[in-house]
């Protein structure tokens, strides 16, 4: 069997672009593959951060992607298990400074801060070590990760061919309609915890009468007729997208007369996928002591099975 490793980083609440680009694509992987996903809060770091709302959203993160159906995959944070922080430095002492820096989440995120993190610079090499300690195959991720994923190639291959071979060289997987889910005030940048705004963001934990709003509020454009075309019509393929995979169908077969009635339902559509998981929040919620001991147990788990890769790591690079 494959095994799939990925994470969500903890720096706001989860989105709907979180749920739809890399969440249910990974909720589906657990039928045919040993899955295992991480709440990367060492990744939350890279940037300002306020210590109190780390750990509640950390915790937050945990307790929807079980939520949301990943409760039959490993499930733990990621500082409860060191082998991360531990192989991130072998593999930064693998990567280039050059290639680091050419990143694009690094200049764009580095662009306007006096103040740059030395972590946000070493970010990829630590995303490079959550997936090769697990020695995954696949990692499902939405879009703007497949860089991240195709430095982790380089760096697996590069390792291997100095060292020996010790890593899987694993590959990206991008739903096919979901892998970049827009802002709903501006469809032409993505959708994000950190980065969108907060009136044309979903998160997974909003109200139904919010989430009706922010939809009704989409900005569309100045025509009238309902088409799936990315490149021209960002704001209603987005809407399509929105409809057609929360409510299981093809987006082909969405026709609708009226923008208004696109907007309702749609907004339907994401009221009713997101009813389950915040029931199923709730209710993990309500029980905080069961979350700590099942995180914990998966923590003690992923530091049992990574075990045996950190030991051929350290070996192959020439560490006692
Ligand atoms: P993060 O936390 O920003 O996002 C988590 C996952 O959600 C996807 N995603 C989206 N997909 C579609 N449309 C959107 N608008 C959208 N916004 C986010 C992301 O592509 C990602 O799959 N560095 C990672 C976290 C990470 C990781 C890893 C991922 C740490 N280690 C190892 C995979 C493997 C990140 O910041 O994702």
């Amino acid at each position: 069997t494959k095994r799939v490793f990925s994470a969500f980083k903890p720096t706001g609440h989860l989105t709907l672009g979180n749920l739809l680009g890399a969440i249910m694509p990974a909720v589906r992987l657990q039928d045919e593959a040993d899955c295992v996903y991480a709440v990367a809060d060492l990744h939350a770091l890279t940037v300002k951060h306020d210590p109190e709302r780390l750990r509640a959203r950390t915790l937050e993160a945990a307790t929807l992607l079980l939520a949301c159906g990943l409760d039959r995959s490993l499930v733990y944070i990621q500082s409860r298990v060191p082998a991360h922080t531990e192989l991130a430095y072998l593999l930064e002492s693998t990567a280039y400074f050059g290639e680091m820096r050419r990143m694009i989440q690094f200049k764009e995120k580095s662009a306007n801060q006096e103040e740059v993190r030395l972590s946000l610079l070493t970010y990829p090499a630590l995303m490079a070590a959550d997936i090769l300690l697990h020695r995954a195959d696949i990692v499902p991720v939405g879009d703007d990760q497949r860089q991240h994923v195709e430095l982790t190639r380089d760096l697996a291959l590069r390792f291997n061919r100095l060292y020996g071979d010790t890593f899987t060289v694993p590959e990206a997987v991008h739903p096919q309609l979901a892998a970049r889910v827009m802002d709903l005030t501006t469809p032409d940048s993505k959708m994000g915890k950190s980065d969108g705004s907060a009136a044309g963001t979903i998160y997974l934990l909003d109200e139904p009468a919010d989430i009706r709003r922010k939809v009704m509020r989409a900005v569309t454009d100045s025509e009238t007729e309902v088409r799936y075309d990315p490149a021209e019509k960002p704001g209603v393929s987005n809407l399509l997208t929105l409809l057609a995979v929360c409510s299981g169908q093809q987006v082909e077969s969405l026709a609708y007369q009226t923008y208004g009635a696109l907007k309702r339902e749609t907004a339907e559509a994401v009221v009713e996928a997101l009813r389950p998981v915040q029931e199923r929040h709730a209710e993990l919620s309500a029980d905080p002591a069961e979350l700590a001991r099942l995180l914990a147990a998966g923590a003690a788990t992923a530091v049992e099975r990574t075990a045996g890769l950190m030991d051929s790591a350290r070996r192959a690079i020439g560490v006692l």
